[in-house]
């Protein structure tokens, strides 16, 4: 019986509702069929974003949006994408698939996704190829709400208040896509185009993202951090960390998402646990510069990464999902959750028909994917306080080098004054009894739900409820204590009544 100790007494840090955020991208499908089809689609919108879609995603609450990119950002002039549609500039995405981009999705359709979902923003300003007046116009664009003449444009083009820009990030992946450059450089450039990153309106700043590493790139943290950091608080809220869950480990041959065995699974899940090294690892180096941890890790892009699948354009990125993408999902947010003093956003890629994306669709249909169930499992820890837990595990595995711990959890104290625990149980044969401890406390009730399937269980278009979750009534209350068992390949949340 694995013990599973709570004390709801001990807080540990708020969970901000950004840890459980998104990205979308210009990319593949992601923006164009997946969100945005325009206002004449056949397919049900409200001013051209799918109908569909937007209540899948009102569903799981998503907390906040990063677009345009990515890679796509830093050839982004956004520019192209205001004013009337049949006037924006035509191109090619050379980055991504080679298709034409009509930009007919730019910044007032992304606000008004923001708005139809009720999400804060964020937004990937392009440092790589744009200048510091490209950037710092498209700001005051945004967000001005005097004379001025980025904000008469604004007005001109229908849109008379300024957004709200919650989030913005002063490029991407800079050491790479974004320009490749050094970090020292990239620090310099940071300075430069931060400073005219103006915050127009004091009751609601723009709070500002650099460029963190890529991986266990801690030179580039280090570098970055050294070169800018003499420049006082403020010029700086977060540093980004991108790392991809990559089965084999090849970015040449990275593997199925649904064709895969044991081993492969284990791999994979493996391969996802290295994010609480590099949590660990990039936050003692911001901890050198930044102890007070004002500065928050951006995990601005994060999930599996898989072959594409068969027959479909190598440069959209689309892949099925699996349960396999459920437990990815569910022990990083557990991660996150338990690095919240230092994680305060992170953004699974992509959000639809991109990479581990939530949603897939094809032509008028949808599915919620596993991966979608297990964020709708997790979004009660959004706003809420994390507690003190820690779980008794076992090594799970196949292979010497590839074991990993069977169980991952967190638990946080909700709005709603109810405990919140999600658990996740990585072996593909062997169940876990669990015997929840809540110390000092006596629990009333208990609400459970579960979301288990073999390992390569998966919706489709034409069975899209494969994998649901369901309600977990199989619980035995007990003074303070709780008892269950957690099937193998599972992902829980448990509502408990204190
Ligand atoms: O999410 C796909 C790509 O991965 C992004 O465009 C880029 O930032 C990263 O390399």
């Amino acid at each position: 019986m694995a013990k599973l100790y709570v004390n709801p007494n001990v807080k540990k840090g708020h969970i901000n509702p950004e840890l459980q955020g998104h990205f979308s991208e210009h990319l593949g499908r992601c923006i164009y069929e997946g969100i945005f089809v325009g206002e004449n689609s056949q397919i049900p919108n409200e001013n051209g974003m799918r109908t569909d879609v937007v209540e899948a995603l009102k569903e799981i609450q998503v907390p906040v949006l990063r677009w345009p990119g990515g890679c796509f950002a830093d050839e982004y002039h956004w520019m192209d994408g205001i004013g009337p549609k049949e006037k924006r500039k035509k191109m090619i995405n050379t980055h991504w698939g080679g298709v034409v981009e009509d930009n007919s999705f730019g910044t007032h359709e992304f606000m008004e996704l923001c708005r139809q979902l009720g999400c804060k923003t964020y937004i990937n300003g392009n440092l790589g190829s744009g200048t510091v007046q490209e950037m710092s116009e498209w700001v005051e664009y945004m967000t001005f709400e005097g004379v001025s003449p980025m904000a008469d444009l604004r007005k001109q083009n229908g849109h008379e208040e300024p957004w709200r820009v919650d989030y913005f990030g002063v490029g991407n992946e800079n050491w790479g896509c974004g320009g490749n450059m050094r970090p020292e450089y990239y620090g310099d450039l940071y300075r430069r185009y931060q400073t005219y990153v103006r915050n127009y309106n004091s009751d609601r700043p723009v709070a500002k993202i650099a460029c963190g590493a890529s991986a266990d790139d801690y030179h580039w943290t280090d570098k970055v951090l050294e070169t800018t950091f003499d420049h006082g608080w403020g010029f700086m809220n977060g540093m980004s960390l991108h790392y991809y869950t990559v089965p084999s480990g090849n970015w040449q041959k990275k593997g199925s998402a649904t064709d895969f065995d044991e081993k492969e699974w284990y791999r994979t899940l493996k391969g996802t646990l290295k994010m609480e090294e590099l949590i660990r690892r990039h936050g003692a180096i911001m901890d050198q510069y930044d102890p007070q941890k004002k500065i928050g890790m951006i995990v601005d892009e994060w999930g599996t990464w898989y072959d594409v699948e068969p027959g479909t354009n190598p440069g959209f990125l689309y892949q099925q999902n699996t349960m396999r993408d459920a437990l990815v999902a569910g022990i990083n947010l557990n991660l996150f959750n338990k690095n919240c003093d230092r994680v305060k956003m992170a953004n699974i890629a992509q959000m639809v028909n991109v990479l581990q994306a939530v949603i897939l669709t094809d032509g008028d249909r949808m599915v919620k994917t596993p991966t979608w169930h297990a964020f709708n499992l997790y979004k009660f820890h959004q706003d809420a306080e994390l507690v003190e837990s820690s779980v008794e595990t076992v090594e799970t595995g196949l292979e010497e080098g590839f074991m990993i711990p069977n169980l991952s959890e967190s638990v946080s104290l909700g709005k709603d004054g109810r405990l919140h625990v999600t658990l996740t149980n990585a072996s593909l044969t062997d169940a876990a009894d669990i015997q929840a401890i809540f110390s000092e406390t006596r629990v009333k009730s208990v609400k459970a739900a579960v979301l288990t399937g073999s390992m390569k269980a998966h919706n489709t278009f034409d069975t899209p409820d494969t994998v649901h979750a369901q309600e977990f009534t199989d619980l035995t209350v007990n003074g303070n204590q709780v008892s269950f068992t957690a099937p193998a390949c599972s992902v829980m949340h448990l509502e408990v009544e204190i």
